[in-house]
């Protein structure tokens, strides 16, 4: 049963407002803030609002976490390395705080949302000072003035999963494109993912809200907007607000280039892919993350479509968008997986042909109901899986880009070069980064670029007039 989201009221927003102000004027107030940022777009969107909030307390950004009074991991927790390092992280920020006595170090996000996790931080991450949850990130202003006031560390995490914030200050990282989240949470309870555990339950924005927010971006002269969800495709909350009518109004709207992820394959509707096909401004490129090749796996994953369907997708797709560019996520070594099922998944990359893909090793999640399943593959095992698979994707890659040879794409450029002096790169509307002669100047314009080389990594071109 799906839940009606509840909105942040006017109230309670006022609260968090008088906070602010409070904070503003306390003496003790730390004069800047670094944030690092784990995980995913979702993740990397709350951070600009984390920032947004922080500058409103009236506190400016350091470049290094050395130079910061107040350092704040926004954490990410769907595999266990993720959580380690921002764990290995905030640990070493206990040696600063030797020779800095002021320094305030807070942990957000998804690991600390995790059942528990508080009770861990109280007791065995005593330097840190200030630690809330997915779902009370709007409260951000009170929480750190209780610290200021109480001079005690503030741990608060909340569990009503279906609230939702609008309004919230932003500081967007970058002038041209950007991020907006849609929808929040996920119901679809993948058997390995933690994700619907700490993100609540799937709730999605009102449609004019969303709306508002990319006009004004689009005044502001945005070149890309990104819609982000875990399951962008059932957006909707079950009303007549669906996702293609959505995009449909972003595109009439003339916001220059829209793109969104991610979309769960079974939700990928043909109203989706017929407003694709006749879109001026979606870009030809989706992440459509598949997983496992093996029925078998798909079914112990709860992904609730076959390889058959996936397929039969991915085909109708290419059909009514030609030239699309697809991208997937894939795990291997889920519980269970036999040698033959690790190869179904091989020769799926084989047969759709990525022009990427994200590879995982499966990372048992406590909570999940895969993290209980018998048949855990050995690391080693494990090791040579991913490297074999990795080597699928390169290959399913490097085949992608030599079809780019001699087209012209449409470049919106990102930034210089990191390798290559006197060289930009940027993305063209199919996703892949392209690298040509330019300066900075060209920075968030959108240039006709002509590709003439092809590298597993990256397209080369060369400026042209269309
Ligand atoms: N909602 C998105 C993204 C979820 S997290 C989606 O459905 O695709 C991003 C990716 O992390 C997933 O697609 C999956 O490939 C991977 N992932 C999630 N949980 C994992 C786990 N326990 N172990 C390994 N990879 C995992
Ligand atoms: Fe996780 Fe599945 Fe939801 Fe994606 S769709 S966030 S993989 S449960
Ligand atoms: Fe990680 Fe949370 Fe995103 S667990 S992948 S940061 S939703």
């Amino acid at each position: 049963m799906r839940q009606t989201p509840v909105y942040v009221t006017p109230e309670m927003h006022a609260v968090q407002q008088a906070a602010t102000e409070a904070v503003l004027a306390h003496p003790d107030r730390p004069a800047s803030y670094h944030i690092v940022t784990y995980g995913c777009q979702m993740n990397a969107h709350d951070s600009e609002k984390l920032a947004g909030m922080l500058a409103r307390m009236g506190m400016t950004e350091a470049g290094d976490r050395r130079d910061a009074d107040l350092v704040l991991f926004n954490t990410c927790c769907v595999r266990d390395n993720a959580e380690r390092r921002a764990l290995g992280n905030v640990t070493w920020l206990k040696e600063l705080k030797k020779d800095k006595p002021n320094l305030i170090i807070g942990v957000c996000g998804c690991m600390v949302q995790q059942p528990e996790m508080a009770e861990r931080i109280l007791k065995q991450y005593r330097f840190i000072d200030l630690a809330f949850g997915t779902h009370n990130l709007h409260q951000l202003p009170s929480l750190l003035l209780e610290l200021l006031e109480k001079k005690q560390r503030i741990v608060s995490v909340i569990d009503q999963e279906n609230l939702i914030a609008e309004g919230l200050p932003l500081k967007r990282l970058c002038s041209h494109h950007a991020y907006i989240t849609i929808m929040y949470g996920c119901d679809n309870f993948c058997s390995y993912c933690i994700v619907p555990y700490v993100r609540g339950r799937e709730r999605s924005r009102r449609m004019d809200d969303i709306l508002r927010e990319a006009e004004g971006l689009l005044n502001g002269g945005v070149k890309e907007i990104m819609l982000l969800g875990q399951n962008v495709n059932s957006y909707g909350n079950g009303t007549d607000e669906s996702f293609p009518e959505l995009l449909r109004r972003l595109d009439v709207m003339g916001v220059p280039r829209i793109r969104f992820m991610t979309s769960h394959p079974k939700d990928l509707s043909d109203d989706l892919i017929d407003v694709m096909a006749n879109s001026k401004h979606i870009c030809n490129h989706l992440h459509l993350p598949v997983q496992s090749g093996s029925n078998e796996i798909l079914r112990l994953m709860n992904r609730r479509y076959t390889r058959e369907d996936y397929l039969r997708k991915v085909e109708k797709l290419r059909n009514a968008v030609p030239g699309i560019g697809l991208s997937t996520d894939l795990i291997v070594s889920f519980p269970g997986e036999t040698e033959a099922q690790f190869e179904e998944t091989c020769s799926l990359v084989r047969e759709v042909g990525y022009d990427s893909a994200f590879t995982f090793i499966y990372s048992p999640r406590i909570g999940t109901k895969a993290a209980a399943m018998e048949g855990r593959i050995p690391e080693e095992e494990s090791s040579r899986r991913i490297g074999q698979l990795i080597a699928e994707v390169e290959a399913s890659t490097a085949n992608a880009h030599r079809q780019m040879l001699g087209r012209t794409e449409q470049v919106l450029v990102e930034g210089l070069s990191k390798r290559d002096p006197g060289m930009v790169s940027g993305k063209g509307t199919r996703n892949i980064t392209v690298t040509f002669k330019g300066t900075e100047a060209d920075i968030g314009t959108i240039v006709p670029v002509h590709i003439t080389s092809a590298a597993v990594n990256t397209l080369r071109g060369e400026r042209t007039e269309r």
